[in-house]
């Protein structure tokens, strides 16, 4: 299994429970490599105190959500130069009018943002930092199938040029979760500063929580629904809100008790964590050597393949 976040900023349990839930409750099902993807970072943050904590700060959120490192090859992609020689690889099997029909671009492109040549290439380094590790499945949330397809598209044209090297990914979405709504009813995304972070203080989530948009057409605030059916059984949400049609306040009140619990003890590790940062540095860098030496020997095939390897 392979999976990785990007160090762009606090995660937040849309994060949570579209992904990185996965990888936890999966680290014994599967040989996991699940990795801080600082490169693609990179295409947003050019900052490198603000990345380098960044990533410190994901290793310590992996960490404090219960990843074990002896189970799990806990890593960060630039420590793994394997998956930027790959990704040029595929660039170059890769058309232009291809990547231009990727919905990331297509979004960047339609709020008319300044798009770098790297966030123009992402999906092929994502590609590489999946087809590296053959694995079978990657678990992630619903807004990243589409790049899942496209390492999978990716493998299909290499093996069909060069021959049978790449597996076939499939992507691990679960369906009660889907997209995690955030306090404005888009997507929660720490792109939009709408998030309920994942190890927030208490005022914050009441705060978070009071701020969510709710339709005053209905008598069913669904988003403060939708967000509070990842706390409860289908069954205890409709007695809930069936019993509370209309009463917003005391809903979100219930929302903003259901995360405090769930929170507190995920924060208080976390807070463990946070004091052993020459503990993380070393799981991080441990977990970088154990990958790089199957990147490397996944490459040795690679090159061979495409004809560069003489000696
Ligand atoms: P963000 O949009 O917050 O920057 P990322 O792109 O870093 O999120 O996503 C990290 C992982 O979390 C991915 O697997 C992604 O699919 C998942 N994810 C992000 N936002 C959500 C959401 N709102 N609901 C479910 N999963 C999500
Ligand atoms: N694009 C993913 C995201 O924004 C992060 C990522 C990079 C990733 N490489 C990956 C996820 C490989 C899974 C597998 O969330």
């Amino acid at each position: 299994m392979v999976s990785g976040l990007q160090p762009s900023g606090r995660p937040h349990i849309g994060n949570y429970f579209g992904a990185m839930k996965q990888f936890v409750d999966l680290q014994n099902d599967y040989d996991c490599y699940i990795f801080i993807a600082d490169l693609h970072a990179l295409t947003k943050i050019q900052n490198a105190k603000e990345l380098s904590d960044n990533i410190v700060n994901l290793a310590i959120d992996y960490l404090a959500i219960g990843l074990d490192p002896t189970k799990v090859t806990l890593y960060k992609q630039s420590d793994t130069p394997e998956v930027t020689e790959l990704g040029w690889i595929f660039n170059c099997l890769t058309t232009m009018p291809y990547l231009m029909r990727a919905h990331a671009f297509k979004d960047a492109e339609a709020k008319n943002k300044e798009i770098n040549v790297g966030m123009f290439n992402y999906p092929m380094l994502m590609a590489a930092d999946i087809l590296l590790y053959d694995p079978d499945v990657v678990p992630i949330g619903l807004d990243q199938k589409q790049h899942v397809e496209i390492a999978r598209d990716t493998a299909e044209k290499f093996n069909r040029i060069f021959g049978e090297v790449f597996k076939l990914p499939e992507p691990l979405i679960l369906k009660n979760v889907q997209t995690v709504p955030g306090t404005d009813g888009q997507k929660m995304s720490k792109s939009y500063n709408n998030t309920i972070p994942l190890f927030a203080e208490d005022d914050e989530i009441r705060k978070a929580v009071m701020s969510i948009v709710t339709d005053s057409s209905s008598d069913t605030p669904t988003n403060v629904k939708d967000i509070h059916s990842l706390f409860k059984n289908t069954e205890e949400i409709e007695k809930l809100y069936s019993e509370n049609k209309g009463k917003y306040q005391i809903l979100k009140e219930a929302l903003a008790t259901d995360l405090i619990s769930f929170i507190t003890p995920l924060r208080e590790k976390r807070k463990g964590w946070e004091n052993r940062k020459d503990d993380v540095l070393k799981i991080l860098k441990e977990g970088g050597k154990r990958a790089r030496e199957r990147a490397e020997a996944k490459m040795q095939i690679v090159r061979e393949k495409i004809g560069v390897k003489l000696y």
